[in-house]
């Protein structure tokens, strides 16, 4: 009883959670191209044509006319725009020519152009629990008419064939295309629910905090983000406090993501392991050699226990969960943990340790995409604190360290986390969403990336 009870309470504060981790904006220009991309892609023209040169069965034959046929259907354009809390509204505009013989014997040719009008409206889908379009209301509105028919046969003939053929056909023939391009957009969310890995660490898998809801201006998609070690740990994302805002002054039509500072704190949870190293190299970047003769520059002591210069073996431990903060312009990565610092012995010796620091330490992060992940590249921002728990060459002030170190952790160690770093963060996986163009804005508590696809 008290475990159904427990389970029903897990339940209930994994479901009321209501921060997501991450936010997008999905702007017209993303959808015009998904919607032009399936139309492309399902070719849903030549298929159209095909069965409109197929003989129909509401076309009944015009008098006097024969070999009838539907030729060069137009490329359409396509118009969308958003209907709020239901989701899209598209309008196709095309053309065709329709040919066939008179009995005079010319040929005759009727260009029609129409426009094709339906409500994609957003739905959740109830197998995969993924959004999915449904269109309805779908209507043909002929724009225009023209023929070469001599003008003695015209209005009648042409006005009885619309009546009787156009518009009980075309529907038929046409709003089949809106459902078939509608299944390709369908199928550009279906690794939206997919795990993504995060270097041999675990995994990020987007899952929908809600349905999409959708405004006047854009679709939004919410998502309360799970991630997941590789052991199937999962990792529980803090909860920031504050609900996550876009900043207003997106250009129109343009996409955004927003990925909070608390998301991206919780994937590099994954990775905190490999935030422990030892470095053991005697030459690093620009530093002197790293012996005990440099570092009695700085604490004479070390050279009293050590005459014969030693090299010098270094480890961090990274204590707590490394932390992503943002700041508008501004993110850091908080670091807190220790610094051992040992001394060198021959092959089969272990080093003997010279002096242990704790501190915390933060990193300034620089973001950018690369094959549709999010990379960061870090460098020392500030050493914020360091204090001595121990020491084997007797007491030392910290503060003498102070240089040493920011430079240590600079050349040596901040390479190391960048390393780390490499496998990028994996961004959400749907509509064939292209990040690498996006421009990376940082605001607060948040880190946003603007897609304009005008300025592709
Ligand atoms: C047909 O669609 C185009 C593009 O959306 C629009 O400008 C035009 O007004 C429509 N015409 C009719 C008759 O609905
Ligand atoms: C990293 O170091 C910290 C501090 O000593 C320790 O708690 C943690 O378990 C270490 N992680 C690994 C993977 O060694």
């Amino acid at each position: 009883m008290l475990r159904i009870l427990f389970l029903a309470l897990c339940g209930l504060l994994t479901h009321t959670r209501a921060d997501p981790g991450a936010l997008l904006r999905l702007g017209l220009d993303i959808m015009n191209r998904e919607v032009q991309s399936a139309m492309d892609e399902s070719h849903i023209l030549e298929q159209m044509a095909a069965e409109a040169g197929k003989k129909q069965p509401g076309m009944k034959p015009i008098k006097g006319i024969t070999n009838l046929k539907v030729k060069d259907v137009q490329l359409p354009v396509i118009t969308l725009s958003f209907l709020p809390g239901v989701g899209i509204f598209q309008c196709v505009s095309t053309g065709m020519t329709i040919t066939g013989k008179s009995f005079i014997g010319g040929n005759m040719e009727i260009i029609v152009v129409l426009n094709i009008t339906a409500t994609n409206r957003l739905l959740q889908d109830e197998k995969t629990g993924l959004p999915t379009f449904k269109s309805e209301g779908c209507e043909v509105i002929l724009v225009s008419v023209k023929t070469n028919l001599p003008s003695n046969m015209l209005p009648k003939v042409v006005n009885k064939f619309l009546d009787s053929t156009l518009h009980k056909v075309l529907p038929s023939l046409m709003c089949p295309a809106i459902d078939a391009v509608l299944v390709y957009v369908n199928r550009k969310w279906a690794n939206l629910n997919a795990p993504m890995p995060v270097g041999q660490m675990g995994i990020v898998k987007y899952v929908l905090t809600s349905m999409p809801t959708t405004t006047a201006n854009y679709l939004q998609v919410a998502f309360s983000p799970v991630v997941q070690q590789q052991e199937g740990n999962t990792i529980q994302l803090a909860d920031a406090g504050e609900a996550l805002e876009f900043p207003e002054g997106y250009a129109e039509g343009s996409s955004q993501l927003l990925l909070s500072a608390t998301f991206l704190t919780t994937g590099l949870a994954l990775l905190q392991k490999s935030f422990n190293v030892t470095i053991q190299d005697m030459k690093i970047g620009k530093l002197p050699p790293q012996t005990t003769k440099t570092l009695a520059g700085f604490i004479p002591k070390v050279a009293k226990a050590y005459p014969k210069p030693k090299p010098l073996v270094t480890q961090i431990r990274i204590n707590k969960p490394p932390k992503v903060t943002m700041k508008t312009g501004k993110s850091l990565l908080h670091l807190h943990g220790s610094l051992e610092m040992f001394a060198a012995r021959r092959r089969g010796k272990a080093p003997v340790s010279l002096f242990l620091l704790e501190t915390h330490f933060n990193l300034k992060i620089q973001y950018s995409v690369r094959e549709d992940r999010l990379l960061m590249l870090t460098s020392l921002d500030r050493l914020l604190s360091l204090s001595r728990e121990s020491s084997s060459i007797g007491a030392f002030s910290e503060k003498e360290l102070t240089g040493f170190i920011t430079d240590y952790l600079q050349e040596a160690y901040v390479p190391v986390v960048n390393d780390v770093l490499q496998v990028g963060f994996p961004l959400p996986d749907l509509l064939d969403i292209d990040y690498n163009l996006a421009e990376l804005d940082i605001v607060e508590n948040a880190l946003v990336l603007v897609l304009d696809l005008k300025l592709d």
